[in-house]
């Protein structure tokens, strides 16, 4: 249980790096906050309507590495590893960490980049397998929280799905135990809520399609 907890604090703080809102410091100058633009996250999405394509780019990168790294930790060190719980317990909480960061007053990102990191090392299967919806739904959309939302739910049944063939089937290519069931329910269930604004947007057709600029006062 020490394992557990102190891989969940150890996570918790790495995800709350606040990556975007510091490119925004970087780029913009120190009384800049990208929580004032866009859709007011500090995630790559908005970092790319805001200040450009490759600060969006090296955002989104930092933020799969907040998801990846805890979790990857969790996976190899046996002390914190408790039989998949730890690695399941570091991606949520990397999530978290991401969403309400401790270091800027609990006001972050919507925890794609950071939860698709953690997926990767959770299930690389059906990372794969979301990241294909992900892709396709933007691309034919133009939204980018549609294909969150849609990348989510499919890592939601797919997790249910798989759990289930693998109880009756050891052999199979994608085996998902209880603690990965876990994450791959709770993680996206939350990434999909987190956009109940973006969901508002999209039904009333308000929505911003991907690297639509805002502008930002100089
Ligand atoms: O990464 C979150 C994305 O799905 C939506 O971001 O800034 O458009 O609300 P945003």
């Amino acid at each position: 249980l020490v394992g557990i907890i102190l891989i969940a604090l150890i996570a918790y703080l790495w995800g709350s790096i606040p990556s975007g809102y510091w490119m925004g410091k970087l780029l913009r100058g120190k009384d800049f906050d990208i929580r004032q633009y866009g859709s007011h996250k500090i995630g790559a999405t908005n970092v790319l309507r805001t200040l450009g394509k490759v600060p969006a780019l090296i955002v989104f990168l930092v933020d799969i590495s907040k998801g990846l790294g805890p979790t990857l930790l969790a996976t190899f060190v046996p002390f914190f590893a408790n039989g998949g719980w730890g690695p399941a317990v570091a991606g949520l909480c990397a999530l978290l960490g991401h969403c309400f960061p401790i270091f800027i007053g609990f006001k972050g990102g919507r925890g794609v980049a950071t939860g698709a990191g953690a997926l990767l090392i959770i299930s690389p299967y059906i990372f794969l397998i979301s990241m294909v919806v992900v892709i396709a739904t933007i691309a034919i959309s133009r939204y980018v929280s549609l294909g969150s939302i849609l990348g989510s739910a499919t890592a939601i049944i797919c997790g249910i799905i798989f759990y289930f063939v693998s109880q009756n089937n050891p052999q199979f290519l994608i085996q998902v135990n209880l603690a990965n069931l876990f994450f791959l329910v709770v993680v996206p269930a939350l990434i999909i809520l987190f956009h109940y604004d973006n969901i508002g947007r999209l039904l009333k057709g308000q929505e911003r399609k991907i690297g639509q600029k805002v502008t930002v006062q100089p």
